[in-house]
């Protein structure tokens, strides 16, 4: 299994930070698990297995400290994903997981109306070449991502949106397995459409997993390392 070569810069200026009265340290905790979870998930998209294990255990070790009172069974919640995650025996089992975390850490955010706040990026150029292709995939399912984690529907919409667009044409580097990749691809779009339909948390995570094990999928038979930048 292929390993990520490093932890990815993690881009938290797109996150303006919420107030509140012990903003400092629950922020610090805050960074982490968002951190956490992040490499979880770039390390589901790109195909590794083995690189979901560490931050999925560091989420489960860790509560994210100075917490309002009375948060405890989400941060159960968000535990047991993480678990689920770290444990799981394959990408996708690891992916859904990794939507349940998505789906804690917005159930909380909800219920003390905290958490992060997205800005919308301008949407990443669509262009007939593969590289362009995946940093398009990329802005979608980090904006579904936050339309979790926020949560958001307005960023859930616009991943889902920047999704449907045409699937690409499976290039010739990939014909070995022409049928399956055109296969992952066009479902990858048919997320995008049905992540637009559904409207409760708990279906919506269910999709993003779903999503990203066909990124992982894809990436695994494609055999090519991939930069994935979150
Ligand atoms: C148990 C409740 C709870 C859970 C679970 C939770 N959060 Fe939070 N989070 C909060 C609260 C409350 C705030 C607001 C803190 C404040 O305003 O001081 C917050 C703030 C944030 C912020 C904005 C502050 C910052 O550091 O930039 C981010 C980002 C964030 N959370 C990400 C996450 C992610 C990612 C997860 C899941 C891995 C998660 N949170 C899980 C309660 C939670
Ligand atoms: C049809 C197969 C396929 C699917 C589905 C797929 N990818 Fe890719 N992806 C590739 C291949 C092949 C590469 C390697 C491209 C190269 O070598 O230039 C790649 C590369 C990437 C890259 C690196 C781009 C760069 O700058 O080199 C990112 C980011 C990426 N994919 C994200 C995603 C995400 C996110 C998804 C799911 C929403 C996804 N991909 C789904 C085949 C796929």
């Amino acid at each position: 299994m292929r390993r990520l070569l490093s932890i990815p810069l993690l881009s938290l200026a797109l996150v303006a930070c919420a107030t509140g009265s012990s903003q400092a340290q629950t922020e610090t905790g805050m960074g982490s698990h968002f951190d956490a979870a992040a490499v979880v998930h770039t390390a589901v998209v790109h195909g590794d297995l083995t690189g979901v294990r560490e931050p999925g255990r560091w989420l489960t070790e860790h509560s994210p400290p100075d917490l309002p009172e009375g948060t405890e069974a989400y941060v159960a919640e968000l535990q047991k994903y993480a678990r689920r995650a770290a444990d799981a025996r394959n990408l996708e089992d690891a992916a859904y997981a990794t939507g349940r975390i998505a789906q804690a850490c917005g159930a909380c955010h909800r219920e003390y109306e905290g958490g992060p706040v997205p800005v919308l990026p301008p949407a990443a150029d669509e262009g007939p070449d593969l590289p362009t292709h995946m940093v398009r995939h990329a802005w979608a399912a980090k904006r579904m991502w936050e339309g979790l984690v926020v949560p958001s529907d307005d960023a859930w919409m616009a991943g889902a949106q920047a999704l449907e667009g045409t699937p690409l044409q499976p290039e010739e580097a990939l014909a070995e397995n022409m049928e399956e990749v055109d296969y992952l691809e066009k479902r990858c779009h048919g997320l995008g459409s049905r992540a637009q339909l559904v409207t409760g948390p708990s279906a919506r995570a269910r999709i993003y997993g779903e999503l990203i094990a066909t990124c992982a999928d894809c990436h695994e038979l494609a055999g090519r390392d991939v930069a994935v930048v979150w």
